[in-house]
């Protein structure tokens, strides 16, 4: 049992071969006990209306998994009417995938189909009630009126196995745990010190960056500025994490970059998650299971050198991320027991959610800045004002000396006009509750389409088109706060990394702006630069953006390490 090709390409082999299998599998979800004990959420009302709307719903809870119990349950539970909100018509078993088929970028078909059915939208993804939200009302009704209601997150089959079953922060289920996971992180590993104890880091890896560039550029030679962010980034973010570079880093971002991609699949297994039968019979979740195993063999094996190093040396000054949670774990203060499993839990997670989001970042805004020469000659001469003469690396405390207003604005503009996490992590209902007038069950997914809201020509003038200035003299900030703007999210389950995620890209994009020109290869002008989209739960540029460095203002590396 496979997952549907990547997304949905190829849907409709995938929906053939299985649907006899998914028959009678629907059929076993009533004796089999749930894979994960949310079987009861799952079912607990169901689908009659072929337009999406609920219908009463006929309780088929925990007591209904036995036949005869069923049976009762069909007797004598009163049906309770649900006013779901409206959606598009739907299939058996499939629910509302066909409509997600028209493109692989789930958020750009569900931003079509919101138009049609409204900011508030039921979709069912296989068995599983999902709610979309695409409205900058809507995103405040969930993330702050009911935030508290919304403040589980929905974990599919696949990331399930990725944090051991929600022993993490960005998956785990709203409680104690939680809420000591996420203070440890505001207050330990994210902080504004901590993010500023990085800061020789960055200084140095940009330096390297630079360095590379320069070499290219005088040899004449394209480069890949894509895939060279993403390494300047990576490297970064693994002396960050680890406090050093590390010899498995290129094996586990392999791993990182496959468990990423599943955990974004709609497959079978994660669509059908009350079913025991699919779940065993998953081969992508087998796959799962064993990249996750090959990935916490790598991360136990830094956690025993970095374990070892601290023996030998008592060293306090600059922790990288693992030394701060091994030494938080041997001083046993926390109220709960930090384990070697949460600490694996915790790395996957601050490497999956730091690294690909602020490279990505990156990208868009110097491809950005490629398509629209007058908005790169006004960031380049702010930068080149600011740093006019400097031929070393520019240093962090330069950088927030100088104060460049419009380049903030230029990530702000590209934070907004390709939003790194486009829907952002899926939610879940952990009580029925009303929203604007309508009824979401208990157990119910809920995306928050900020791709789409910060693309809505209602709240954005000429939204397609990248204009920094729109920011300029406007008080709209990604605090969470500014519901058409949310692109580290919002309320309880905000993104807690958005300061070390802006840290790890703004000096890079000063110096690649500073040193350097940029011309396309010849022939492509700049409106032709692909501005796609790849699937997946961050929005990466789905090909590479080639270009030629051309130097500019002459860059000396001091003191390099290697
Ligand atoms: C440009 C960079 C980044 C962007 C755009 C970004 C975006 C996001 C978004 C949209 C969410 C979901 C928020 C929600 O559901 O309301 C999130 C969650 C999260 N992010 Fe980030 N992020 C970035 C960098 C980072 C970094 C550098 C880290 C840490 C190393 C990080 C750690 C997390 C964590 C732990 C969560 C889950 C929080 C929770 O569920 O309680 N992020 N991020």
């Amino acid at each position: 049992m496979d997952e549907w090709c990547g997304l949905m390409g190829c849907w409709l082999c995938g929906l053939y071969s299985v649907l006899a299998m998914l028959v009678v599998a629907r059929l076993l979800v009533v004796t089999a006990r749930g894979h994960n004990g949310e079987g009861i959420e799952h079912t607990q009302f169901s689908r009659h209306s072929h337009h999406g709307q609920g219908a009463p719903g006929r309780g088929r809870g925990a007591g209904a998994r036995h036949p005869l119990k069923l049976i009762k349950c069909l007797l004598v539970t009163k049906p309770k009417k649900l006013k779901l909100p409206p959606g598009p018509w739907t299939l058996p078993l499939i629910g509302s995938m066909h409509h997600l088929v028209s493109n692989p970028l789930p958020y750009r078909a569900m931003r079509d189909l919101a138009h049609k059915h409204g900011p508030l939208m039921m979709l069912w993804l296989g068995e599983v009630p999902t709610v979309v939200v695409s409205s900058p009302e809507a995103a405040q009704a969930i993330t702050k009126t009911h935030d508290i209601t919304f403040a589980d997150r929905h974990m599919n089959s696949t990331v399930g196995i990725f944090t051991f079953n929600g022993m993490d922060l960005i998956f785990g289920s709203y409680g104690e745990q939680w809420r000591q996971l996420r203070k440890l992180s505001v207050q330990e590993l994210l902080s504004a010190a901590r993010v500023q104890s990085f800061q020789r880091i960055r200084e140095e890896e940009v330096g390297r960056f630079m360095q590379s560039l320069a070499t290219s550029a005088t040899a004449g030679t394209a480069v890949d500025l894509s895939k060279m962010i993403a390494s300047f980034v990576n490297d970064t973010f693994v002396r960050e994490s680890i406090g050093s570079r590390c010899k498995y880093q290129d094996e586990y971002l392999d791993a990182l970059g496959t468990a990423m991609r599943m955990a974004a699949e709609l497959s079978v297994a994660n669509i059908f998650p009350s079913s025991r039968l699919l779940q065993n019979l998953s081969t992508a979740l087998r796959r799962a299971m064993a990249c996750r195993d090959w990935m916490a063999h790598i991360i136990g094996q830094i956690i025993r050198e970095t374990k070892e190093a601290m023996d030998r040396a008592d060293k306090t000054s600059n922790e990288s991320f693992i030394s701060v949670l091994l030494r938080l774990q041997k001083e046993a203060s926390l109220p709960i027991e930090l384990t070697d499993h949460i600490v694996m839990a915790l790395m996957i997670d601050l490497f999956s959610a730091g690294s690909d989001s602020a490279s990505t970042t990156l990208t868009w805004c110097m491809t950005e800045l490629i398509r629209y020469p007058a908005t790169m000659a006004r960031a380049q001469s702010e930068v080149r004002e600011a740093f006019k003469g400097k031929t070393t690396t520019i240093t962090e405390d330069e950088l927030a000396r100088a104060n460049l207003s419009y380049l903030k604005c230029v990530a702000k503009e590209a934070l907004r006009l390709h939003c790194p996490v486009p829907l952002l992590l899926p939610r879940k209902c952990r009580e029925t509750c009303q929203v604007m007038g309508y009824d979401i069950p208990k157990g119910t997914c809920v995306f928050v389409n900020v791709w789409a809201i910060c693309r809505d020509a209602k709240y954005w003038e000429d939204p397609e088109e990248f204009r920094p200035e729109r920011f300029e003299n406007s008080s709209l900030d990604y605090k969470g706060t500014d519901y058409e703007f949310l692109p580290f999210g919002s309320g309880r389950r905000m993104c807690p990394g958005g300061n070390l995620g802006l840290a790890n890209m703004e000096l890079a994009l000063a110096s690649l702006l500073y040193h350097f020109d940029w011309k396309l290869p010849s022939g492509v002008e700049p409106k032709n630069v692909d501005v796609c989209e790849a699937p997946g739960l961050v929005a990466k540029k789905n090909t590479g953006l080639v270009l030629h460095p051309v130097v500019s203002r002459v860059f000396a590396p001091v003191n390099m390490p290697n």
